[in-house]
């Protein structure tokens, strides 16, 4: 608990989560998918949100990446109150300031590994053609695919279209990166891998990384972790 001290008293919180709920309506009434989450992020640290299946994880993600409101509590990013924000706020957040990694991949199919990731990039507003290609093939070094940059989605492996989405996640320099279950699909050899790469991100390049699993043999590489059971937050 030591280390998360020191974290805390260092760096200040990107991400305050403060007594949020989410309520969904269901035929017969409602269902309490979280209840009372709090929750501190410092900036630049590596988050692993753990739980069962049906804990709560995947809308706790949706709420801290503008995807959906909280029924009760709020949720500020670097200090501002997300509640507050126009929609048109949330998707220049979501575009320029948020990566998204989701368990199912969804690259263009029509577009090159490398274009895929170009891609993100220009929705992130930048133009320069030579900074889109040497920053994407920068990524898929990462992720150890520079050599397919010019194969087709289809041409890849379900593990490495995963990696090519956390190179498209990256590329854009995201400040916060959020990635549901993004090894749920790898064998356990390149999960390893993947959570090492989030690992580094947050230690080299100061990204906030909060990645939801279940696996527990990747635990120990987080800075943090955050559990979930039944919507309840249970602390350790
Ligand atoms: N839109 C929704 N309407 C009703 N119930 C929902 C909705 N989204 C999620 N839930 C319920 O909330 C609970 C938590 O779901 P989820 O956050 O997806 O869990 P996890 O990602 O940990 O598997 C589940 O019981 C799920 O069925
Ligand atoms: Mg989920």
């Amino acid at each position: 608990m030591d280390r998360f001290e020191s974290v805390n008293r260092e760096k200040k919180n990107l991400i305050t989560v403060k007594n949020v709920s989410r309520v969904f309506p269901v035929p017969g009434g409602e269902f309490r998918a979280l209840n009372d989450i709090s929750v501190e992020i410092p900036q630049g640290t590596f988050v692993i949100l753990k739980g069962r299946s049906g804990s709560g994880k995947t809308t706790l993600m949706n709420l801290i990446g503008t995807l959906d409101d909280p029924t009760e509590g709020e949720i500020f990013y670097d200090g501002r109150k997300i509640g507050e924000l126009s929609e048109r706020e949330r998707e220049n957040l979501r575009r320029r300031e948020f990566g998204f990694v989701f368990q199912s991949v969804s690259l263009i199919p029509s577009l090159s590994v490398q274009q895929n990731v170009e891609f993100s990039m220009r929705l992130a507003g930048e133009k320069n053609e030579k900074t889109l290609s040497s920053r994407a093939q920068e990524c898929l070094k990462l992720v150890g695919l520079l050599g397919r940059k010019e194969h087709m989605p289809s041409e890849l492996s379900g593990g490495e279209q995963q990696r090519v989405a956390i190179a498209k996640a990256l590329a854009p320099r995201p400040r916060l990166l959020l990635a549901d279950e993004p090894t749920a699909e790898l064998d356990s050899a390149m999960a390893a891998a993947v959570t090492e790469l989030f690992q580094k991100m947050s230690e080299q390049e100061g990204v906030t990384v909060l990645m939801t699993t279940h696996d527990a043999g990747l635990m120990g590489a987080a800075q943090m972790l955050i559990e979930l059971e039944n919507g309840e937050q249970i602390n350790g």
